[in-house]
């Protein structure tokens, strides 16, 4: 493994020995695993797990790490050849050379611009360093992929026994003051196809996610034996549920336009997700969501703290499945 871009580019062999290898680094810790080498991240968005997660897991392998905040260094341009008399002080084509020659790996976080629909599925920041890095580089949440919550969320439902085949996974819309990126929802429903379970996005009218993304969905699923499907009937999509992962997106109707957005989640406050959403599901249904949430306008406190969510272990996942990504890029290769 050369990169951690993609669970698709992984493919399934290897995401699976990465859960596995999470779960063996949970249980037996191997604390001079990665003694010596250096975790560079480099945030141009904000983030608490990602890097608090990568941090901790890092140390717990023995290495070191250092960081760069969004505000806290140079704004980064990624277009080329333009002049850059904007924000932007320093070209990725200088910031990623320098940044890898101090570190024996790069994880990068780069968020959708949320303007340019197609821009932003084309992964422009991405597509501009993957090149430029000498040292395996680590997806820390891009415009449309966030493989490393993925990989967590996969160990998750595996340490809760979530069956595989013919296992129903919930992707639902929910209430949200702002447009959100898209990132999260689909790295969840592709990874639950990837699985092989039954994938049913729950979403209004508007906010369909693009064909696109459900292209590499139905691909996962028709590879694994899973499926899926789009509705915006929560009952039905609710019936005999074992996972319902919530989370908020833009509406890639009128994406890039803040007002009719704003005008078409308006009339929907009745997506925040509430205890009776459970009604028809699985009695073993989990709630998960990546984090963070708004509460009482994603999901009620109630069901947030109740006893079928799993959102704080989602978290601690994230360290276990990335310390496992570190461990294969760094200490075993494999290939
Ligand atoms: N889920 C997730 O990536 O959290 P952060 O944005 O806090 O890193």
């Amino acid at each position: 493994m050369k990169n951690f871009l993609d669970l698709a580019r992984a493919g399934p062999d290897l995401v699976a020995e990465l859960v596995t290898l999470a779960g063996r680094l949970q249980r037996h810790p191997e604390p001079d695993a990665l003694r010596g080498k250096v975790l560079g991240l480099l945030f141009m968005n904000p983030s608490l797990r990602t890097l608090a997660s990568f941090q901790s897991g890092m140390a717990r392998l023995g290495g070191d790490s250092f960081v760069i905040s969004p505000g806290s260094s140079w704004n980064l341009e990624y277009l080329p050849d333009i002049p850059m008399t904007g924000a932007a002080a320093e070209h990725v084509r200088e910031a990623i050379p320098v940044l890898a020659s101090y570190a024996d790996v790069l994880g990068v976080r780069a968020f959708a611009g949320g303007k340019d629909l197609v821009e932003d599925l084309s992964e422009p920041v991405f597509s501009a360093i993957e090149g430029l890095c000498s040292v395996p580089l680590i997806n820390m949440e891009s415009a449309a992929n966030h493989p490393c919550q993925a990989l967590a969320d996969w160990k998750t439902m595996d340490d809760e026994q979530i069956p595989k085949a013919n296992g129903r996974f919930v992707l639902s819309w929910a209430n949200h003051p702002k447009p959100l990126p898209l990132a999260v929802p689909a790295a969840a429903a592709h990874m639950a196809a990837m699985r092989g379970m039954d994938v049913t996005v729950l979403r209004p009218q508007g906010f369909g996610l693009p064909s696109d993304l459900m292209q590499r969905i139905h691909t996962a699923a028709n590879q694994s034996g899973g499926s899926v499907t789009e509705t915006e009937d929560r009952e039905q999509a609710m019936d005999g549920a074992h996972v319902l992962y919530a989370k908020s997106w833009s509406a890639t109707d009128v994406y890039g336009d803040a007002q009719a957005d704003r005008d078409l989640r308006a009339g929907l406050t009745g997506w925040t997700v509430e205890s009776d959403w459970f009604d028809g599901a699985d009695p073993s249904c989990i709630f998960m969501h990546c984090l963070p949430v708004r509460r009482e306008v994603v999901v009620t406190g109630q069901v947030l703290e109740g006893p079928r969510s799993r959102v704080i272990r989602q978290a601690r996942n994230r360290m276990f499945a990335q310390m496992a990504v570190l461990y294969r890029l760094l200490a075993d290769k494999g290939d």
